[in-house]
């Protein structure tokens, strides 16, 4: 397997590991598949251009994508010391193979190489307990709750947020490290406008 930044070239293959995963795990995501499904692959692309305000690395088995996950930062002035992940996803053939860890790791060393990023940011389902865990091991903490955040097939689903520091204290692409330093560091600013 190896890991790198995905390019609009990359557009049709990750468009296609999206929308399998949003109808695989609809629960796990803000957005839906039918949202999804109509967007023009320039668009697509058009999002994993330089400067479209997030950086999409690709897991590839050969030529096969396996998985993504997206980094960025806020825009505003006030906001722009932190980060966020969103749209992690593995396919589903990949899961439990490491692919999602080793995404992650590349996510939080390329975080920690923006100038002045201070925290990373994400939210994810209460009940996706496999995403919850895999956070929790690299360093983030639960930051609150949001009730009912998401409505799927008739159910309301709470979503978590999380939150890893990056200066002083444990995210770390090392699981090991991460566990035995992680003291909880929550930040009522913290918001989830997106979705891992
Ligand atoms: C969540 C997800 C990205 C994890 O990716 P993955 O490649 O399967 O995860 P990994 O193989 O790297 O495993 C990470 C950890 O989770 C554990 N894990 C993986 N699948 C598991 C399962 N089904 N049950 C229990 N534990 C599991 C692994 O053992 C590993 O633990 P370790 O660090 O102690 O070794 C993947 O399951 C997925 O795409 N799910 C659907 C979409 C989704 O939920 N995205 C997240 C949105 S916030």
């Amino acid at each position: 397997m190896h890991i790198r930044r995905l390019l609009p070239s990359d557009a049709a293959a990750f468009q296609q590991v999206r929308l399998r995963a949003l109808l695989d795990s609809p629960s796990a995501f803000g957005s839906s598949y039918e949202e999804e499904a109509d967007r023009l692959i320039s668009d697509v692309a058009d999002s994993l251009a330089e400067g479209s305000g997030r950086t999409v690395f690709g897991a590839f088995d050969e030529s096969t994508l396996l998985g993504v996950v997206g980094v960025g930062r806020e825009r505003g002035l006030k906001e722009r010391h932190r980060g966020f992940i969103r749209s992690m996803v593995v396919a589903p053939e990949a899961r439990g193979r490491g692919v999602g860890k080793a995404l992650m790791g590349v996510a939080i060393d390329f975080a920690r190489s923006m100038p002045g990023l201070r925290q990373l940011t994400l939210a994810v389902t209460a009940e996706n307990e496999v995403a919850v865990a895999l956070y929790e091991r690299l360093g983030f903490v639960v930051c609150g709750t949001s009730p009912e955040a998401l409505h799927v097939e008739g159910r309301f689903y709470d979503e978590l947020h999380m939150v890893c520091r990056l200066g002083d204290a444990p995210c770390s692409t090392d699981p090991a490290a991460a566990a035995g330093s992680a003291s909880p560091v929550c930040s009522e600013s913290t918001t989830a406008k997106h979705q891992a």
